[in-house]
């Protein structure tokens, strides 16, 4: 089972502002959506409320802290371990996806297998940030750059890195 971590990041290591995304990346969010549907998919609480619902055709796995948190169309549970737990379990396919934010990112560090890193090409002011650093040494598989048009409002580049 592949624990795979998706992530956009700018060259400045950030990843949002104020709970939301800071692009509009037409090409990144289809392959996304090809890449997650039909798996298990963890987020923090902050993404859920970010994404303001749950995806479809995805088993929507939400953590947090709170013991009385319900959310429709998603489960919610109280750690990064019993989400992988009931991610592994519930879905017959062998990739499960952390999808974030910073803090679902930083407690997944040890436990990913797999990294889908898309690589913005601007330095933009944010409040969350992913850093790359654990991640430098993982094996290159793929690199596919993506040009800016109307539909991608900057340059940028998908990577998939395996753990070596
Ligand atoms: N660029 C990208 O690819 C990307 C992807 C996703 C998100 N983002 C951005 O990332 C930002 C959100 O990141 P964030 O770090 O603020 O929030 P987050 O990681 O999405 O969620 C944080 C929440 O997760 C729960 N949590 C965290 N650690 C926990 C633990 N050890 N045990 C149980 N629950 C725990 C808590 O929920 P409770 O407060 O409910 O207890 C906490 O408030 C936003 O700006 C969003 O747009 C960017």
């Amino acid at each position: 089972m592949d624990i795979s971590i998706i992530v956009a990041v700018a060259e400045n290591s950030v990843i949002g502002k104020d709970n939301q995304l800071l692009w509009r990346l037409s090409e990144d969010l289809k392959l996304f959506k090809k890449r997650t549907t039909d798996h298990a998919i963890i987020m923090g609480r902050k993404t859920f409320d970010s994404i303001g619902k749950p995806l479809p055709n995805r088993l929507n796995i939400v953590i947090s802290r709170s013991k009385d948190l319900e959310i429709e169309g998603c489960v919610v549970v109280n750690s990064l371990e019993k989400a992988i737990e009931l991610g592994s379990q519930q879905s017959h396919k062998n990739e499960i996806f952390i999808i974030g934010g910073e803090k679902i990112y930083t407690l997944s560090e040890k436990l990913a297998t797999k990294l889908y890193l898309t690589k913005v090409n601007a330095k933009l002011e944010g409040d969350a940030f992913f850093n790359l650093k654990p991640y430098e040494n993982w094996t290159l598989v793929s690199s596919v750059s993506y040009k800016k048009d109307e539909k991608n409002e900057y340059d940028f580049d998908v990577l998939e890195m395996v753990k070596p």
